[in-house]
Parts: C-alpha cells; structure tokens; sequence
C-alpha cells in the first residue's frame, strides 16, 4: 500500500529526513533527485541514521559508525574501528542490512510503498536449474523473464532476453507485462526481485516467480549490451 511520506520541497537532494509511517520508522534520502526509503533505525543498537551523515549513497550511523547504502539497503561497514568496543560489538550482534522500501514520486508527493504483512504473497522463489528450464519453453507458453536491477547492471550483464525494469520504475511501466503470461522475476541477490514480486502480487498478478538468490546465483550463460 502507499503511503504518503513526504514531499520533495523538504527534501533537497543530499538530504535525509525521518518519517514514521504506522509503527514503521523510515529514512527517505533525496540523491540528486531520486528518493529512496530505507530502515531508519540501524540494526546494530538503533540509532537514529537520519541523524547520521550522509555522503554520496552511503548514510553513516552516528552512534557506532555502521554503514550503509541507501539505494540498496546493503551494509557496507558494521561498526567503526577495530578497538575493544566494536570487537565486543561485532561479537554481540551480527551484521545486518537494512529493509528497502520501493518510492513512487506522485508530482513533488513522495510515496512510500509498505507491503503489509497480510499482503505478502507466497511467491515461488526457484532455483536457477528449474528456471532454465521454464524459460527454455519457445511457444506462446514462454514466460517474461524480469529484471528489476538498474539499468547499469542490465548492461554490464543480464539473462538472455531479459526485459529490464528497474524496481523504482515498475509501478508506472506494469502495464508492459502481461498478467495472463508467467512472469519470472530476478535481481542480483533475491532482495530486490522478492519486493518486485509483492508489488506486482499485490496489483493482481498470480503467476509470478522470482530467481532464488538473483543473478549471482545463476551458473548459465548471460549477455551483457554490448553482445
Ligand atoms: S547503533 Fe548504529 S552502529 Fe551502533
């Protein structure tokens, strides 16, 4: 469901703000000009990235010095220094990525997509082999094999025939997939094409399955642009 989470004259870019929606606490960042939602809440003890710094896509917490990116949610550092105290840390609590949120810019609205628990799909997550298989089929029957990642990652590398669109434009192209078709869905790891997955099941789609472990776990051929 979306929901309204600012609007963007708040926002100039390399900005970031908090915003709580229900019992959710979210960081919308402004990066020259596209938005992106992430956890506002660092996973190591909680603090409170928005008051963090954020240089470039990577949003630093201020209490320990953990790392993010912002665009993907990744961890890029967990905690700063090697001393007694993050040693302690990194013992105490494992390493962990923040939630992404999938943003639609509504004029200068800025909307926050949250899949709700009771709107989560059960979504086949198949492993490559099976996959290759289903996409071996050359009739009518072929499924559309999606590629949610950017349009640089398509580039540099993507499954033969794939049909990119990026998550955060995928709200306003679904109309270029066809409902009735089997739609196969992959990212890089899994994250990105699993929120994919639930937008789309959301709008209605049924027959809908993602890559298990994204491109990086398929062992066959890809093509990058150039090809
Ligand atoms: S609370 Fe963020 S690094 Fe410790």
């Amino acid at each position: 469901m979306l929901h309204e989470a600012g609007n963007l004259s708040d926002l100039p870019p390399g900005s970031i703000i908090s915003v709580k929606i229900n019992k959710l606490e979210l960081l919308i960042a402004n990066l020259n000009g596209s938005v992106y939602a992430v956890d506002n809440r660092c996973p190591h003890m909680g603090g409170d990235l928005s008051k963090g710094k954020l240089e470039g896509h990577i949003v630093t917490c201020p209490l320990h010095g953990s790392q993010f990116d912002v665009t993907t949610g990744a961890l890029v550092r967990w905690l700063k220094g090697s001393g007694l105290i993050a040693t302690i840390g990194k013992v105490i609590k494992s390493p962990s990525s923040l939630r992404t949120y999938p943003v639609v810019l509504d004029g200068n609205r800025i909307m926050v997509d949250i899949i709700e628990p009771e709107e989560q799909a059960r979504v086949p997550d198949l492993p490559a082999a099976e996959i290759k298989t289903l996409l071996e089929v050359q009739d009518a029957e072929k499924p559309i094999l999606l590629d949610v990642r950017s349009r640089q990652e398509y580039k540099d590398k993507h499954l033969p025939d794939a049909l990119l669109i990026p998550l955060d434009e995928l709200a306003y192209r679904r109309t270029e997939l066809d409902s009735s078709k089997q739609i196969i869905i992959y990212c890089r790891t899994g994250n990105k094409s699993s929120q994919a997955a639930k937008q789309l099941a959301k709008l209605g789609y049924k027959k809908i399955m993602t890559l298990s472990g994204g491109i990086n776990n398929w062992p066959y051929n890809t093509i990058s642009s150039d090809n």
